[in-house]
């Protein structure tokens, strides 16, 4: 079989793990053949291919980022687009496609798997809130990446009696500050999920201030205050309709030094909490997404995504992969308010 490949989305550590994976076993153990597209479904779409044999993918396991490069361009958006993938394939003689994405990148393999493309999806996002799968690659990565960043952040903090507010990534789910806050020991944690209450954020720094120690409180980028919406960079909408947040670190920042009298200090993580080499979990878990995946296109079982149950390699639907958005249940949440203040 000739089998193409492509990373689509914004980048996550793994993403080159999977790709090894796929390619070593795709051809070590059953003689396929591949090609790599680039930038998503832009390779596809325009036909733009990079040669991915077994020379290709040596070296590239601790590599963050993707050899293949990444867009988020949505052939859906693009008159005739769809048929310009069906027609390069053909072309190219590529009988079968293995997407690595998210969301959006999987939304797409879903549509085209109902329009007789041969796909087989890889989940990827260091947002971990894809609801088929337990766990994404990358989160770990970032979580580990936030952590350290909120460690330092500590230091500084108690040198100058400040507040530090550390805004983390996370569009509509907050897995990475409920874990980065609870593994860093931050004293307030804010999520998209659930709005928060400026007095009693307030009432929380004061408390840590009159115990000597100074605060850190960790923010999602979606997170909003009870009577405000989401903070956006500028009102421009990607291919699939997303805005850019970010902004919301500093709003809190400048509200908190006001209410308390007290300097604070906003850290925005922003892309380094995606970018450089992924972490031992996310090496094995990208590593198996790949090699159940080019399983599953061995045995012509399309239109299946691999996931994680517990600890094993299982196959969804693909359209499994977008149906549900995994947020932070409540219950998680209750449970890292008992270190708040
Ligand atoms: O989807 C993952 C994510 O990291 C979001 O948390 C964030 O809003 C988005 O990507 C930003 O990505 P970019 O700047 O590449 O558009």
């Amino acid at each position: 079989m000739r089998i193409g490949v492509l990373t689509g989305g914004g980048d996550c550590p793994g993403l080159n793990a999977v790709i090894r994976a796929v390619v070593r076993k795709g051809v070590g153990t059953y003689g396929h053949e591949f090609v790599g597209f680039r930038d998503g479904w832009k390779g596809p779409l325009e036909g733009i291919t990079r040669p991915l044999g077994i020379p290709e993918v040596r070296g590239i396991l601790p590599r963050g980022g993707t050899i293949l490069g990444s867009s988020r361009t949505n052939p859906f958006k693009i008159e005739g687009g769809v048929e310009r993938i069906k027609q390069n394939l053909a072309d190219m003689g590529v009988d079968a496609l293995v997407a690595i994405g998210g969301e959006d990148t999987l939304g797409v393999a879903t549509k085209l798997t109902e329009l007789g493309v041969n796909v087989v999806g890889v989940p990827k996002t260091i947002d971990n809130d894809l609801g088929a799968t337990d766990f994404t690659f990358g989160f770990d990565t970032a979580v580990n990446i936030a952590m350290e960043a909120i460690d330092r952040l500590h230091t500084t903090a108690e040198s100058h009696h400040r507040t530090v507010v550390v805004e983390v990534m996370g569009r509509h789910a907050g897995w990475i500050a409920l874990h980065a806050g609870l593994a860093g020991g931050a004293n307030v944690i804010l999520l998209p999920e659930q709005k928060f209450d400026l007095d009693k954020v307030v009432e929380h720094v004061e408390t840590r201030f009159q115990t000597n120690y100074s605060p850190i409180i960790v923010i999602s980028e979606g997170a909003m205050p009870t009577d405000g919406d989401m903070i956006t960079l500028n009102g421009e909408l990607d291919a699939f309709g997303h805005v850019r947040l970010g902004g919301i670190g500093n709003w809190l920042a400048d509200q908190l030094e006001k209410r308390t009298g007290k300097e604070a200090r906003a850290v925005v993580l922003g892309h380094t909490q995606r970018g450089g080499t992924p972490t031992a979990f996310d090496r094995v878990l990208a590593t198996r997404f790949g090699l159940h995946a080019i399983d599953a296109v061995h045995e012509g079982d399309f239109g299946k995504m691999v996931a994680l149950r517990s600890t094993e390699i299982v196959r969804v639907p693909l359209a499994d992969a977008t149906r549900e958005l995994k947020t932070v249940p409540p219950h998680r949440y209750a449970e890292a308010e008992a270190f708040f203040g």
